[in-house]
């Protein structure tokens, strides 16, 4: 078989990363997590002094993106691929608060997307690969052999995210902020983050994560006869 992509996106923790690794891990793919991508675009400008308490420069952000480097390389003691940015593994760092509360005013600008876009393309050129993020069916790879759309009620995705964040705030902050980069990921210009209507919708609030996964990898397999 060819290569493929398997694009899976959705909104903020609808769990759609840890769905992604697993089919990954799985079918021995590799598995980009874009999100984290414009995470370490977000931690390079706040690192850089281009993203202070008074603003964000965008000019100068446009400017500085020749000077970053982003790639993926593989934990061989946990299998997971994990960001480098200028070299650097930032895996654990771009998750803090801090990086999610500006992230989404950065995904928003045309020449950082044009820029990821571009770096998250060449991962495909000769494998396969399971990319997880909010553009990746409707415009990374919109030819891509299967799609998938994860959503996730507000309720249980913000218990997620704060279970994950081990009480450095609290739940309503956690909902305020999600709902927040949802309504900004969903309204940008650019690649808003939407359902591709070619992709398949798989609600995560209902079942358990390991039968979200078998569901989905039931679904992968039937559609290009692997397993
Ligand atoms: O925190 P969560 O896992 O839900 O989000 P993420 O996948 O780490 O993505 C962080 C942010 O990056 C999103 O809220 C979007 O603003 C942006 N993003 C995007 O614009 N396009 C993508 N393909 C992936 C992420």
């Amino acid at each position: 078989m060819n290569n493929f992509v398997i694009a899976i996106d959705g909104t903020s923790s609808s769990g759609k990363s840890t769905i992604a690794k697993a089919v990954a891990e799985k079918l021995n793919l590799i598995h980009i997590d874009s999100g984290a991508m414009y995470r370490a675009v977000t931690l390079f400008a706040i690192e850089n002094n281009i993203y202070t308490k008074n603003g964000l420069d965008t000019i100068l952000l446009i400017d500085s993106l020749k000077e970053i480097l982003i790639d993926f390389r593989k934990n061989a003691d946990n299998g997971i691929n994990e960001v480098y940015l200028n070299n650097k593994n930032v895996e654990q760092e771009i998750r803090e608060e801090e990086i999610s509360k500006k992230v989404s005013s950065i995904a928003k600008i045309y020449e950082v997307r044009n820029f990821l876009t571009k770096i998250q393309r060449s991962f495909a050129i000769d494998k396969s690969i399971v990319m997880d993020g909010r553009d990746i069916g409707t415009n990374v790879f919109p030819n891509s052999a299967i799609k998938f759309y994860i959503t996730s009620s507000i309720e249980i995705r913000a218990k997620r995210r704060f279970n994950q964040l081990n009480n450095k705030t609290t739940l309503e902050e956690v909902t305020i902020d999600l709902i927040e980069r949802d309504l900004i990921d969903s309204t940008r210009k650019d690649s808003p983050l939407k359902k591709a209507i070619d992709a398949i919708g798989i609600d995560n609030s209902i079942n358990s994560k390991e039968e979200t996964i078998n569901e989905i990898l039931e679904i992968i397999a039937q559609k290009l006869n692997i397993s």
